[in-house]
């Protein structure tokens, strides 16, 4: 296991979503001592979209989803990080995590993150009836289902969990916690 930083840092989950994609990056391009933690599909993604995900923090450690049990949920035990941030958040990752299912890197960081009472900020890419989201090539029109912003819906009710709509919320969401650390 890597050694302990100095002081707890900030945790940065990036899911499989193309869906403010762009924006999150970003912001954590701007960020210091981040780690990122990436779920397959987020790795995948992000190169789709023309970045290359081992440059995004070149200070930040950076965490793929390769084996079963998620072995870097021990450095939330032993309190690596103050916050949590999946951003963007897919609807499969948000659905898992209203399930209470922990199967996945991404998942899993926020599992633990909630038993530790370390606090989460999801950017849900589902919180609109109708959006214009950028594919790699175009942009497409699409309307997110019931099922998806029920989801959204119900994340919102999680302890220790602020759940934000775009990407100015997220910035906002992110500036206050970090002012909240000193
Ligand atoms: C180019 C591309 C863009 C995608 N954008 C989204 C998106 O905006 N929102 C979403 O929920 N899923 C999106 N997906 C699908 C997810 O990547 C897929 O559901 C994946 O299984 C999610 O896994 P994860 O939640 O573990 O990251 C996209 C897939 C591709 C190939």
């Amino acid at each position: 296991m890597q050694a302990r930083p100095e002081k707890p840092r900030l945790a940065w989950a990036v899911t499989g979503s193309g869906h403010y994609l762009k924006e999150c990056l970003e912001i954590v391009r701007e960020l210091d001592e981040v780690d990122l933690f990436y779920s397959r599909a987020g790795e995948e993604v992000v190169r789709m979209y023309g970045d290359d995900p081992k440059s995004l923090v070149p200070e930040g450690r950076i965490y793929r989803d390769r084996a079963a049990s998620s072995p870097p949920v021990g450095l939330f035990y032993r309190g690596d990080y103050h916050t949590l941030v999946v951003a963007p958040a897919t609807s499969n990752t948000v659905a898992k995590m209203v399930l209470g299912l922990s199967d996945t890197l991404v998942t899993n960081v926020y599992a633990q993150a909630g038993k530790c009472r370390i606090p989460s900020i999801i950017l849900a890419c589902d919180s609109e009836a109708e959006v214009d989201t950028p594919a790699p090539d175009r942009i497409v029109r699409l309307w997110p289902r019931k099922v998806d912003l029920e989801h959204t819906e119900k994340l919102k009710t999680f302890e220790a969990t602020t759940v934000v709509e775009n990407a100015d919320q997220l910035f906002e969401a992110l500036q206050s916690r970090l002012a909240e650390l000193g």
